[in-house]
This record gives structure tokens, C-alpha cells and sequence, in this order.
């Protein structure tokens, strides 16, 4: 456990946008980021995934509320709160004439940095992008070209990094390596702050994950904690017989008949200490129902995810 005096590396204080066109996109967002650790922020298109980023990097302005990223207002203290941070963003924007490598280098000196080939070095051949430093970008794959983005937020050496979808549209194979990536540098000491709709990718990488849902944050949770928090599990059970509807002494049970009757499903809370299967077993056998087959299914974080977003406020 993280010790309870430490201090978050972003803080972000009841965050209201409301565009120019009068929508809404965030409704008093309060988030808090701790130092070392991979968020991932979850949640459907439109959600307000980007707008938040924007504003915490400094690309859109909030009408309300305020962020702190390493203690630094990042209005009133722009430069010094902006040099923390590296922006992987989702939508592509590089110069496509330019080489890999000055593209890269030239990123760090926007910061004010010395240069440092070495430095640049070893992040071009980290991101597996060092045999194509001399490509210019429009000669490269759209996948190495989001290696670049990354690099690019990297030329700086930020403590924080955000990755707004890094693996949106990216086979799986560059998916796992930027997910080994992200785990090397956090081992390094940056904070990691990514969005997605891959819930795997969530509960893959991240430590604590976040679902924002039209503007709203509607959860924050650690990741192993919401799994077991809402961790269901279903117990099928193939019949001998159908039924036409499941037994009135059976009605303590959650049940449902699945599969025109040929199936009955029990689903029941891993968190509690009794699941109810021997008890229901013992019913069943009283009520003169026989099964030929049983098999259980754990819910994954990705029903979770469905029924959050999917359930009206
Ligand atoms: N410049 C803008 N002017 C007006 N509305 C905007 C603007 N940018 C975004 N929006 C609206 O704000 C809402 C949130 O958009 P945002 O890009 O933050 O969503 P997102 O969660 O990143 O979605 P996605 O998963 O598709 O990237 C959307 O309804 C969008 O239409
Ligand atoms: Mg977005």
C-alpha cells in the first residue's frame, strides 16, 4: 500500500467544459493520479476522454474548476506543469517530411532541453524505431508512425506520460509491445495515464482504472478490487428436462432458464464466503431435477465495463 501522506502528481478539482457550441463534455470531473501508477481511463466514444486530457496538457481550456500536475497549477503555472508531462495524442500530427530522428530531437528542444543524441538514442531503440531514424515519417507504417508519437512525448523525459488510445488501430502484436513498454517506464518512475475502449488493455496494464461516462467519472476503482467487488459468477447447469419456468421453491435462488428451458443459470457473488451451490444442488434434487452437464463462467472486467455504460443514470 501506498503510504496515505503521499501527494498526488495530477489533482484534478470538479473540471467543467462546456464548448463554444454549448455542449457539456465534462460535469465537475474530480480525479486524483498518484505517483508511479498506470490509470487507465475507460469509457464509449464521446465520453470526454480527450477534453479531460486537453485540458490537463494544456490544449483546451476548462470553463471551471482547476488540475495540479506535480503541485503546478497548469494555468496559472503553464510552463512549469506542461514540462512534466508527455502527450501520446490521438489524433496523429507530425511533419511527414521529416526524419524520425530530427522529428524526435526537435520535440525535445520545444521543451528547452540540451540536446541529447544518447537520450534519443535509446528511446528510438526502445520503441523498436532506431533502423528507420532516417525514414522520413511519411515513408513509415501507421503503427511505427504512433511509435513516433510516443517517442516524441518522450524527448523530454517527462514524469507523466498520457497515452490518449496509444493502441487504437495497432495489431496485437505492437499492442503487447506497447503495453511491455509502458510497464518499463513505469518501472523507470513515470506515471501513466492512458484511455481506451480495450477493456483488456485496462485490465492488463493499469492499477487503478477509471470509467468516465458523459462527462461524468462513475468510477474509480483499483482494478484487482473492482474485480472482485464485482465479481459474479454463473453456474450453468444443462437439464435432462426443460422447463417451462423455473420452480416456485426454487425462488431463492437467482436463477434464469437459458436455452428454451434446457438450462438453468445460477449466477452468485464470488465475494460472499457461501456461493449457495450445495444448497442448491440439495434443492434441485428435492424438486426432482436432473442435470447431465455443469459449467461455471466468471464475469470479466469487460461485463463489468457493458453494464456500467450501458445502465442509464
Ligand atoms: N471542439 C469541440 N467543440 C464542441 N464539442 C466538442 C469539441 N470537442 C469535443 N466535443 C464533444 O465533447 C464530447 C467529448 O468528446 P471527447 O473527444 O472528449 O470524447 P472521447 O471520450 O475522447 O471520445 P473517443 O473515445 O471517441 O475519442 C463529444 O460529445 C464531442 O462531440
Ligand atoms: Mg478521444
Amino acid at each position: 500500500m501506498k503510504p496515505i501522506s503521499e501527494k498526488p502528481i495530477i489533482d484534478i478539482r470538479h473540471l467543467v467544459k462546456r464548448y463554444d457550441t454549448g455542449f457539456t463534455a465534462l460535469k465537475g470531473v474530480d480525479l486524483q493520479i498518484m505517483p508511479g501508477e498506470i490509470f487507465a481511463l475507460l469509457g464509449p466514444n464521446g465520453a470526454g476522454k480527450t477534453t479531460l486530457i486537453s485540458i490537463v496538457c494544456g490544449t483546451a481550456r476548462a470553463t471551471s474548476g482547476m488540475v495540479l500536475a506535480g503541485g503546478h497549477d497548469i494555468v496559472k503555472d503553464y510552463r512549469a506543469a506542461r514540462a512534466l508531462i508527455g502527450l501520446v495524442p490521438q489524433e496523429l500530427t507530425t511533419d511527414a517530411f521529416e526524419t524520425v530522428w530530427n522529428t524526435v530531437s526537435f520535440s525535445r528542444g520545444l521543451f528547452g532541453k540540451k540536446r541529447n543524441p544518447a537520450l534519443i538514442e535509446r528511446i528510438l531503440r526502445d520503441l523498436s524505431l532506431f533502423d528507420k531514424k532516417d525514414s522520413q515519417l511519411r515513408q513509415l507504417s501507421g503503427g511505427m508512425k504512433r511509435r513516433v508519437m510516443i517517442a516524441k512525448a518522450l524527448s523530454h523525459e517527462p514524469r507523466i506520460l498520457f497515452l490518449d488510445e496509444p493502441t487504437a488501430g495497432v495489431d496485437v502484436e505492437l499492442r503487447r509491445d506497447m503495453w511491455e513498454m509502458v510497464r518499463r517506464l513505469r518501472e523507470t518512475g513515470v506515471t501513466i495515464i492512458l484511455t481506451t475502449h480495450y477493456i483488456e488493455e485496462a485490465e492488463e496494464m493499469a492499477d487503478r482504472v477509471g470509467v468516465i461516462r458523459q462527462g461524468e467519472i462513475i468510477l474509480v476503482e483499483e482494478t484487482a478490487e473492482l474485480m472482485r467487488k464485482l465479481g459474479k459468477k454463473q453456474l450453468t447447469l444443462h437439464l435432462q428436462q426443460p422447463l417451462a419456468a423455473v420452480p416456485g421453491t426454487l425462488a431463492s435462488f437467482d436463477l434464469t432458464l437459458a436455452d428454451g428451458g434446457h438450462a438453468l443459470v445460477y449466477t452468485y457473488d464470488t465475494k460472499g464466503e457461501r456461493t449457495g451451490i450445495t444448497a442448491l444442488l440439495g434443492a434441485l434434487g428435492d424438486a426432482g431435477i436432473r442435470f447431465h452437464d455443469l459449467q461455471t463462467d466468471q464475469s470479466s472486467l469487460e461485463d463489468i465495463f457493458v453494464d456500467l455504460v450501458s445502465t442509464k443514470p
